[in-house]
């Protein structure tokens, strides 16, 4: 019988190294014959790409940002995520919408609960199996983002009480659901990361 694939997300502040990561977990889970599927919000489909380039580039209301990233999550479960977690892919996102929670109402002050709508219509039962949170104080991050030298976008050019309240709306996401989130120091090396990530994997028996 065909089970289901887990569902796992990656969330955490710009800066705070998620994607070197998420290369690793991806190897290891397919080294050990899982079926994987790799992917990304805002984005994930044709379309998603298109709104996350709107996203990332335009200034807009905090409600048509929030409609939009669920918009784009829309799609994105109708034509990729749900497909193959019923196929019995894993699936790999880097982000979900605790990023909403944590940018859109931690950071730019939305109602909680045009949130709380947005999600009820979207995904009513569906949850990351794991949400792998990177915590990183935002001075830390900034640096590692100014050293990186890319462009920044539209969110990385945020002040720090923005990130501030990202970060706080992350962590107490992780406080209300201890046993979906693991929390991450993430000022910590790759190398440790990657063995404390397997260590949680091992800890459920998924690998
Ligand atoms: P990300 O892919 O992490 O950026 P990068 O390619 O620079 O690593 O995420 C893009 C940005 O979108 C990030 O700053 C967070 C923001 N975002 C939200 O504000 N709300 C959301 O629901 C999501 C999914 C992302």
């Amino acid at each position: 019988m065909k089970t289901f694939g887990r569902f796992i997300t990656f969330e955490g502040m710009d800066g705070a190294g998620k994607s070197t990561q998420i290369g690793l977990l991806v190897e290891a889970l397919r080294a050990h014959g899982l079926d994987v599927l790799c992917t990304r919000e805002p984005g994930g489909t044709p379309l998603g790409e298109k709104l996350r380039e709107a996203l990332l580039g335009m200034e807009m209301n905090v409600d048509t940002e929030a409609m939009l990233m669920f918009a784009a999550r829309r799609e994105h479960l109708a034509a990729v995520i749900e497909p193959a977690l019923a196929a019995g892919t894993w699936v790999v996102s880097d982000r979900f919408t605790d990023a909403t929670y944590a940018y859109q109402v931690g950071g730019r002050g939305l109602e909680a609960a045009r949130c709380d709508a947005l999600e009820a219509w979207v995904h009513p039962h569906l949850k990351p199996d794991l949400t792998l949170l990177f915590d990183l104080p935002p001075a830390l991050a900034a640096a590692r983002m100014s050293a990186n030298g890319a462009e920044p976008d539209r969110f990385e050019r945020e002040q720090r009480g923005f990130f501030e309240r990202v970060r706080a709306a992350y962590l107490e996401r992780a406080r209300r659901e201890p046993m979906r989130f693991h929390v991450i120091d993430a000022a910590q090396e790759p190398r440790a990361i990657a063995q404390e990530i397997a260590s949680v994997f091992k800890e459920r028996t998924w690998l």
